[in-house]
């Protein structure tokens, strides 16, 4: 049977297998789907031992996308702009393709949200991994500005140059940021300290869309902020978990698995529903 599994660290919480197994039920295709959790500085050896022993393709989560960007053959050119990669193939050819389908799910999650996308002001919060990986998908919906913030300057001043020949990104500190925004993202990380990146409530009316990359049982300290300012329309990143693993089984399957219901599988799984 075609082997695939994630590899992170941690790892065991992973709803991939879950996901994943789902997505072969209904898509009738033979595969099974594991966990793999190596030390951090052992990855490398374990992709290839998994490889060399008939393993089909993985996935990739953190602490591993930007090591799995230099361990693979060759790029997808969305793997190449995000910088990271969390999705491998092994090709027909035996060669290591490495993809990367973050901002494809995030995108896609968002247009099943309904969120417009063209033509609108996006507001990016974050400037590491998962804003890198977001830019190009968020762009190539022709928003008429994206700005980019982070609490380190620098960092999205980097990110908006380096993606700047692609659409209208501009960086701004926390303090410059000046509404209305149609859509909010929260890429950072700061949920997972329970801290709440520092955005001027002013910032959230009753018309915006708010949307987390973080995800939980219950709301995200952001999520709940936002709602507590007037914010009607708020996403989880639990559907993005979703897309992305829809938009990595069509790379490696050649057949796109509907989502919706094991969207709803998987909050029931959670007990969010
Ligand atoms: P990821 O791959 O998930 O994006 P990362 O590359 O470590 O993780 O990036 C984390 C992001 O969250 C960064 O933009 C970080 O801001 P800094 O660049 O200033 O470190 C942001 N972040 C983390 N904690 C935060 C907090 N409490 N408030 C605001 N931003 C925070």
């Amino acid at each position: 049977m075609d082997r695939y599994l994630v590899f992170g660290h941690p790892v065991r919480h992973s709803k991939s297998p879950f996901i994943h197994t789902l997505f072969a039920r209904q898509t009738q295709q033979e595969l099974e789907y594991g966990l793999a959790e190596p030390a951090v500085d052992e990855f490398a050896h374990a992709l290839r031992t998994f490889f060399d022993q008939g393993g089909k393709g993985c996935n990739v989560t953190v602490p591993f996308k930007e090591q799995a960007f230099t361990l693979v053959d060759c790029l997808s050119p969305r793997a190449k702009r995000a910088g990271a990669v969390n999705t491998i193939k092994l090709t027909d050819d035996g060669v290591l393709l490495g993809d990367n389908t973050d901002g494809a799910g995030l995108v896609a999650d968002l247009k099943s949200h309904g969120v417009m996308l063209a033509d609108s002001r996006i507001l990016l919060l974050g400037a590491g991994g998962a804003a890198r990986g977001a830019l190009a998908p968020l762009l190539a919906e022709l928003p008429s500005e994206l700005v980019v913030t982070n609490r380190t300057h620098t960092k999205a001043q980097q990110l908006a140059a380096e993606f700047h020949d692609l659409g209208p990104v501009t960086a701004q500190t926390y303090e410059q940021l000046a509404g209305p925004f149609d859509l909010v993202i929260n890429s950072t990380s700061a949920s997972l300290q329970g801290e709440l990146p520092p955005l001027a409530p002013v910032l959230i009316h009753t018309d915006i869309a708010i949307y987390d990359m973080m995800y939980g049982a219950s709301d995200t300290a952001f999520i709940s902020w936002a709602k507590q300012h007037g914010a009607r329309q708020t996403m989880d990143g639990l559907g993005m978990l979703v897309e992305q693993a829809a938009e990595a089984f069509t790379v490696w399957r050649g057949i796109r698995p509907g989502t919706k219901q094991v969207l709803r599988e998987l909050k029931r799984n959670l007990g969010v529903i």
